[in-house]
């Protein structure tokens, strides 16, 4: 698809036609669907419905045949060397739990140092802060400006011989500031530290290579990509996986069993216990069809514009604030109006019709740090326009007159 015309995209996502007037400023939290992938997972229901690995039958054949091809389409859509570096999880935050406890925490001794951002979600912070306080280890947080930037000279320095892992947001789901992680992943492996990014906010709209990266593990989501909810990818370097036990126990992870002892399948099977969310899968599978055939370059250039423009015109209003002025920030733009609760303002957008995010973002460490209760949030997609932008800044700026 040459070039991107939102207006077009538009027309591939059948929630506008059910809300045309709807200017849908939400895409940090989840994206809208296209028809692809709706479509695809009615089919699946309708016509290839059966559990997976298990059945003998045709459509248990296949429903697995499926299941796997998807898996084989996330490791080369991700530069990953195998499929069996890809696990099915219920999400972001389900990944992370699992290196959390399963990777790390064998790993963890008493004294030891975990270094995680200032920025993290709560996703990308409790794990690593329970898996120390279990173990006696330290959290340590690399710092930011007020920009919202890490700090990287505190980060070279904080990369000693006792941190034990380094986990980082590839972009804040709070500040939309881009972190460099490919620098980060480099200077952490020069101290042998493993690195997890967190890539819920920019698997969809960034070119992931997990093989040039080197990173060790990679999790994101799957309804931030265009896919249903439930489902999520965790890559993980072969070695990392083979050495992880798994943390849930039961059917499909296993390679024998007796009431005496339990032997496990393999990575990536034995940490995917249960019948997994198929169906999930196989949208997924559809919603990288829709990525793939975008064009990558002007997504990239449409959310750019998106995000320059909104921060354009919001600055314009006095009494406006910006939680997060990062020079590589992505299309996620996080404010604060004088003497209007972030919660009146979004209620007064929904009234227009404009759906945007308030609150502390599952991030309150970092309202902490700017010293507010919560933030207003705009998040943009492909299929956002300048015009909802334009929308946007005239109703902020009528809640504005409204509560002065
Ligand atoms: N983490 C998602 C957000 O930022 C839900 O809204």
């Amino acid at each position: 698809m040459p070039g991107l015309s939102p207006l077009e995209l538009r027309q591939q996502f059948p929630i506008f036609s059910h809300h045309p007037g709807l200017a849908y400023l939400d895409n940090a939290a989840t994206l809208q669907k296209p028809r692809s992938v709706i479509d695809g997972l009615t089919a699946f229901y309708e016509r290839e419905n059966a559990n997976i690995h298990r059945g003998i039958y045709n459509l248990s054949a296949q429903a697995t045949q499926k299941y796997e091809q998807v898996r084989r389409k996330v490791a080369e859509w991700l530069g990953a060397a195998s499929p069996h570096s890809i696990v099915y999880t219920s999400g972001t935050t389900a990944g992370i739990n699992l290196v959390a406890q399963s990777f790390l925490e064998p790993r963890l001794q008493p004294g030891d140092e975990v270094l995680i951002s200032a920025m993290e979600h709560h996703a990308n912070l409790i794990p690593w802060q329970m898996a120390c306080k279990k173990k006696g280890a330290r959290l340590c947080i690399i710092p930011m400006n007020r920009a919202g930037e890490l700090d990287m000279a505190r980060f070279r320095e904080m990369l000693s011989g006792r941190v034990k892992m380094l986990a980082v947001t590839h972009i804040s789901n709070t500040l939309g500031t881009i972190n460099p992680v490919e620098e980060m992943i480099h200077l952490a492996h020069q101290k042998g530290i493993p690195v997890l990014v967190d890539g819920a906010q920019s698997a969809a709209h960034f070119a992931i290579d997990v093989q040039a990266w080197d990173v060790d593990f990679f999790a994101f989501s799957g309804h931030k990509l265009f896919g249903p909810t439930g489902i999520g990818i965790l890559y993980g370097k072969k070695a990392h996986l083979k050495a992880m036990e798994p943390i849930n126990y039961g059917g499909d992870m296993i390679r024998n069993v007796t009431f005496e002892e339990t032997t496990f399948a393999p990575p990536p099977q034995r940490f995917e216990a249960g019948t997994t969310h198929i169906a999930g899968v196989i949208g997924l599978g559809y919603a990288i069809d829709f990525i793939r055939q975008l064009d990558q370059k002007a997504v990239r250039a449409h959310l750019k514009e998106l995000g320059r423009q909104a921060r354009e015109q919001l600055r314009e209003i006095p009494g406006l604030r910006f939680i997060g002025e990062a020079k590589e920030s992505s299309a996620i733009v996080s404010f604060v109006l004088d003497q209007v609760h972030p919660h009146d303002l979004a209620t007064f957008l929904s009234a227009e019709d404009i759906a945007v995010r308030a609150g502390h973002h599952c991030t309150q460490p970092v309202m902490d740090f700017y010293g507010i209760p919560g933030s207003t949030r705009a998040s943009f997609a492909i299929y956002n326009t300048p015009e909802e932008i334009n929308r946007l800044a005239v109703q902020v700026r009528e809640v504005q007159k409204f509560f002065s």
